[in-house]
């Protein structure tokens, strides 16, 4: 059998059980039967699509995601497909399925899909990025103190591999009065000509500061309008707090390349991510991992001349992956879009001002992120007086109240307002904190 004529094979035989799933015979759950006309217009409603215990007042909500009911519905529809006929689903499915997420997420980012690769993780997306950007010999990588140990581990791993020079630099000298024009000088100052890759994050999960990016991006422009193509700067973001919670057109941006997991804030199925890089940086990325897109495959076993196809195809990892998270990706997508960005953006900006007005009055607590939402964003880290992070966020639980602890090597208590909590739910964890007073 040819490799066209099992292709079809493969798709012809699914089509039965696929089409029948598709048709209702094989029906959902009733729980999903009216997601379609989902009007997600407040926020009591908003809170019910997830199945989140309301025993509890969430404030960890950004760790990992508790899938909304649209990703719940389609994960539940892909996996009875899959269960029912992997090949036949798989086939049926793969290119179509593939393509509606990438069109979801290129449509919520503003930018173009094939600009796009698919991965599992933030983790993943910093991985293959950092170990496969084109560094010439002498090329440096300038990194700050302040990124997630994804990021620091990513670099260190492609330094100890390649001996390329990894430079960490600090980007404030205190966190209670930094500003955006210090965060901004001390990044471009620290910029040589050597330096290739710049790689930050824009919301930092260690204390809540959020980096002016679009300035960092703009200044870096700017500098790179006298180097030469090979030389230019490439600045690298690990946008995992800001997406699903900044109001952004990733086009307007300015960075080259960021990289998400979509399993935070956005609520996206467990086990996905993305990493986004503009039309001029891609050629600099090389993949690590084998893709399975199937154009590449084809052209791999000459069903298909060979053609040049986005870098973003070939930065997508094969093999195969569990597809009913990744497939349910678009319905997380379409859910932030049926609330609205802006409005997303608004209400967990209201609420973490909230939740840092009523701490910075607590005379036990030292607030360490900035009360300015220009230097954060959904995240708020502190320090009660007499405990450990640990402590705290242990006696916060008894009473009913979800926060985290910052696994980095300073460790602060955290938490963070989402759209998963209200005022009530904020007021509720404050009286919770000013309890804490020993
Ligand atoms: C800033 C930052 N980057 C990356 C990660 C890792 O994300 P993921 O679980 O999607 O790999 C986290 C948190 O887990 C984070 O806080």
């Amino acid at each position: 059998m040819s490799a066209i004529d099992r292709r079809d094979f493969l798709v012809r035989s699914g089509l039965a059980i696929s089409a029948a799933v598709l048709a209702g015979e094989i029906p959902l759950p009733k729980v999903f039967a009216d997601l379609p006309s989902l009007k997600l217009d407040n926020w009591k409603t908003v809170r019910e699509q997830f199945q989140l215990s309301s025993d509890f007042v969430h404030l960890a909500g950004f760790f990992l995601a508790s899938h909304p009911a649209p990703v719940r519905a389609a994960i539940e529809r892909h996996r009875r497909g899959l269960d029912a006929d992997p090949i036949g689903y798989w086939s049926e499915h793969e290119e179509k399925q593939e393509a509606t997420v990438l069109r979801a997420a290129a449509d919520y980012l503003a930018v173009d899909p094939t600009e796009i690769a698919l991965t599992d993780s933030t983790t993943m997306g910093l991985g293959l990025l950092y170990n496969g950007l084109t560094l010439r010999e002498n090329q440096e990588i300038l990194t700050t103190m302040h990124d997630h140990y994804a990021t620091e581990t990513s670099l260190r791993l492609r330094s100890e591999r390649t001996g390329a020079t990894v430079r960490q630099i600090p980007l404030y000298d205190s966190l209670k009065n930094v500003s955006r024009q210090e965060l901004l000088d001390n990044l471009i100052k620290n910029i040589r000509p050597h330096t290739r890759i710049v790689a930050v994050t824009w919301v930092h999960s260690s204390t809540g500061l959020k980096l002016p990016i679009q300035e960092m991006a703009q200044a870096i422009h700017t500098l790179n309008e006298s180097r030469a193509e090979q030389d230019r700067v490439i600045f690298c973001v690990d946008g995992v707090h800001a997406l699903g919670v900044e109001d952004f057109r990733l086009s307007e941006v300015g960075c080259d390349f960021l990289v998400a997991g979509t399993h935070k804030w956005m609520f996206g199925p467990r086990g996905t991510g993305l990493v986004w890089g503009h039309q001029r940086a891609w050629p600099v990325a090389n993949p690590i991992i084998p893709t399975f897109n199937t154009q590449a495959y084809d052209i791999w076993m000459k069903v298909s001349p060979p053609t040049d196809l986005p870098k973003s195809l070939y930065m997508t990892p094969g093999g195969f992956h569990s597809f009913e998270y990744r497939w349910a990706l678009n319905e997380a997508f379409t859910f932030h879009r049926a609330i609205g960005k802006a409005r997303v953006t608004q209400r967990i900006s209201e609420l973490n001002q909230h939740m840092k007005q009523g701490l910075a009055k607590m005379s036990h607590v030292t607030l360490h992120t900035p009360m300015s939402q220009d230097l954060s964003s959904g995240i708020v880290c502190f320090e009660v007086e007499g405990m450990t992070p640990r402590q705290v966020t242990e006696r916060l639980r008894q009473k009913k109240i979800i926060g985290s602890v910052t696994p980095y090597a300073t460790q602060y208590a955290r938490v963070a307002p989402s759209l998963l909590t209200s005022s009530e739910d904020i007021e509720q964890a404050l009286k919770g904190i000013l309890t804490l007073r020993v």
